[in-house]
């Protein structure tokens, strides 16, 4: 077996076959498959795509290219989720806290920033202290010890997933179906999760910007799922607009605890992780319906309980509690300026793709693998598509660690909204359901 043999095959079209996926999965997590030739297959799988048996074949080497849990011994259900990405999406420090404090197991495994979208782990560790390397041990120890562990890809934990991501994540070759497919759900396989809920994002915020080729994405990834014996459903969610107002990590880890502190606010993002936690707790049979798993969720977040469980995941990961207390403590950008409208109008259009990569510009994502993160960098960004606004009323604020860079980012922002003199509907956020 050979790389050079397996590049050529793939760039002219060819469908890779089991054993070469796993050649390439295995040597290139040994480090024996340098970056260029892993970049270039990358780019031959985005630009050529892959067929079914390809995906599953390249998800199950990524799932077994390092240890996969078995944690019947520790629960019985263990619930995880995963979104597909998208900007200003938090949801995961709002729902795992949520499902895991009703008494169902939440292992998840996360990742970071990807191209413009925002990512659990870089998020999380705007909360000095906070660390996601945890050895198969520590993440056992944990889901029994608290019920709620969320991790990063380890050396142990699909580090094929690990690796292959950091390189997308600089080769322009995030938006592919065959290499979400395969990283989202190698991770989830590997972490030993029995209910899967996939939060597909469809949109200008998205890696797939279509209903249709969200459906494709969201129709394999489940089918996966369930073949591997996993409970999984596919929720198809409106990203044409940011999620919430925060983005950008310490700002969207404060809007996620407003929200575990009994905030109802944002709307769409209130609703957006009663849905997603409601449908945790439905796989894991903790409710009966899907309405009377959002009023548990409800009741859960109106009680503390979450953020109780939140607190504790924490500080269990190396966090400093007293950020969860006072999140206020948090990193701020030396720089603020409000975002204003610049006329009348309703909000028409908002290019969220747009608005992601300039917190990426802001220093909140990475344009290569080395970038260091700036936590305190990012958007409060209050405008909703059928907004209407008068000329100079605040949509919001840009972070920014200085005023070149704020001026940047507020001229992004203003390029990526588009008005209408006529009045606009809101975005509908629920687009479908794949189970
Ligand atoms: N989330 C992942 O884990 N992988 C992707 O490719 C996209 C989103």
């Amino acid at each position: 077996m050979d790389m050079i043999t397996i590049l050529a095959d793939k760039r002219d079209g060819r469908a890779l076959s089991a054993a070469q996926l796993d050649y390439f999965i295995t040597e290139y997590t040994a480090g024996n498959i340098p970056d260029y030739q892993a970049s270039a297959l990358l780019m031959a799988i985005y630009v050529n795509g892959m067929t079914r048996r390809e995906i599953v074949d390249l998800t199950l080497a990524m799932a077994w290219s390092g240890d996969t849990l078995d944690l019947s011994d520790i629960a019985p259900f263990v619930v995880d989720k995963h979104s597909s990405g998208g900007v200003g999406d938090k949801t995961t420090l709002v729902v795992a806290p949520v499902v895991a404090a009703c008494g169902v197991p939440v292992g998840k495994m996360s990742g970071r920033g990807l191209g413009n979208s925002g990512g659990t782990l870089d998020k999380m560790e705007a909360i000095p202290g906070w660390q996601c390397d945890l050895t198969v041990a520590q993440f056992r120890r944990q889901l029994r010890d608290i019920g709620f562990v969320l991790a990063g890809q380890s050396a142990d934990l699909a580090p094929a997933d690990g690796k292959l991501y950091a390189l997308r994540d600089v080769t322009a070759t995030v938006g592919s179906v065959p290499l979400i497919a395969g990283s989202i759900m190698s991770k989830k396989l590997a972490s030993g999760a029995n209910g899967i809920v996939l939060d597909v994002k469809v949109g200008s915020g998205a890696f797939m910007t279509s209903v249709a080729e969200a459906e494709k994405l969201a129709q394999i990834m489940v089918n996966i799922g369930n073949d591997a014996g996993r409970k999984t459903a596919a929720i198809l969610t409106n990203m044409n607009q940011p999620l919430g107002y925060a983005i950008g990590n310490a700002l969207e880890v404060k809007e996620a605890m407003a929200m575990l502190n009994g905030a109802t606010n944002p709307a769409d993002f209130y609703a957006h992780c009663v849905e997603i936690a409601a449908w945790m707790l439905l796989l894991a049979g903790k409710a009966a319906t899907l309405d009377a798993a959002k009023k548990l969720t409800m009741q859960t977040l109106a009680s503390g309980a979450a953020y109780t469980k939140w607190r504790e995941m924490v500080v269990a990961q190396g966090g400093d509690g007293a950020y969860v207390d006072d999140p206020n403590r948090m990193a701020a950008a030396p720089f603020t300026q409000p975002l204003l409208a610049p006329q009348a109008g309703w909000i028409d259009r908002i290019d969220t793709g747009a608005i992601g990569w300039a917190a990426v510009e802001l220093g909140g994502g990475r344009k290569v693998k080395t970038d260091k993160i700036d936590p305190a960098v990012g958007f409060v960004f209050r405008a909703k598509v059928g907004d209407y606004l008068e000329a100079g009323e605040s949509m919001g604020m840009v972070h920014a660690a200085d005023k070149a860079a704020a001026q940047q980012a507020y001229d992004s922002v203003q390029s990526a909204v588009s008005w209408s003199a006529e009045r606009v509907a809101p975005l509908t956020h629920i687009l479908g359901i794949v189970q």
